[in-house]
């Protein structure tokens, strides 16, 4: 399958996709053409007409597009056609909330293991997820694979932490930590910062508050 040359705003939109036709899947619709989809998405036919074409465009004119198919091919170019062992560095609120979401297990993204400084925390576990001392981080990464780590500890310690991982191979990092990781050009980060969506939030209502004056 062609992947090169794909923008960025194209991947950032494949998820919501990815989500919609798995609603329709569920409710066992077949087909659906751009137009239909278009008004259920919110996005213009168009544009749904292009982003899929990136793939080699999965429609049939006259058809419209196989939902399944669609829904296979996007989870395919998502990497969501395999399974991903995930470990969380942070056993606090952040840590755990993730550990106890189910979902991601659905998904195929499996959370193995926890990791936390605080000794009291040790042994414990989060939905079958075991927790162990930072200490032995080291010694797990060296005989565990470890596709994935979810960082959710304070800033002043990701990139510490982040650096032994990167060490030991780790290629993938979520991050929560409110500070951007310094990596080499074969590890990929994907962000996730809660307040900077909330602050573009509170910049919506602000802009739509003196419109409406
Ligand atoms: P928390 O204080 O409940 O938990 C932090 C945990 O990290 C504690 O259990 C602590 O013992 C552990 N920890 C600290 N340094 C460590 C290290 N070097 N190695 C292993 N464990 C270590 O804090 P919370 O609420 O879970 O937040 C965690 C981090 O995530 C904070 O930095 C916070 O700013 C950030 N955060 C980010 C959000 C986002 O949207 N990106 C949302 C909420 C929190």
């Amino acid at each position: 399958m062609e992947r090169k040359n794909i923008s960025s705003a194209v991947i950032h939109r494949l998820p919501r996709y990815y989500r919609y036709l798995g609603e329709l899947k569920d409710v066992g619709i077949e087909r659906i053409s751009s137009g239909e989809l278009s008004k259920k998405m919110n996005v213009t036919a168009s544009q749904i007409r292009q982003d899929l074409n990136n793939f080699g465009g999965f429609g049939q004119q006259g058809y419209g597009y196989n939902v399944e198919y669609l829904y296979d091919e996007i989870g395919k170019i998502l990497g969501l056609n395999k399974s991903y062992n995930v470990i969380i560095i942070g056993a606090g609120n952040l840590g755990r909330a993730i550990a106890n979401y189910s979902n991601f297990e659905k998904r195929g993204f499996v959370v193995k293991a926890i990791f936390d400084k605080n000794i009291e925390l040790k042994g414990q576990t989060i939905r079958g997820a075991k927790v162990y001392h930072i200490d032995e981080l080291e010694d797990y990464i060296t005989n565990e694979s470890v596709d994935i780590v979810a960082l959710a500890i304070p800033k002043t310690q990701a990139g510490d932490v982040a650096n032994i991982l990167i060490n030991h191979g780790v290629k993938a990092f979520w991050n929560f930590a409110h500070t951007d990781l310094d990596v080499p050009g074969d590890v990929v980060v994907e962000n996730v910062h809660l307040s900077e969506s909330l602050m573009r939030l509170s910049y919506n209502l602000a802009k739509k508050e003196s419109e409406d004056k």
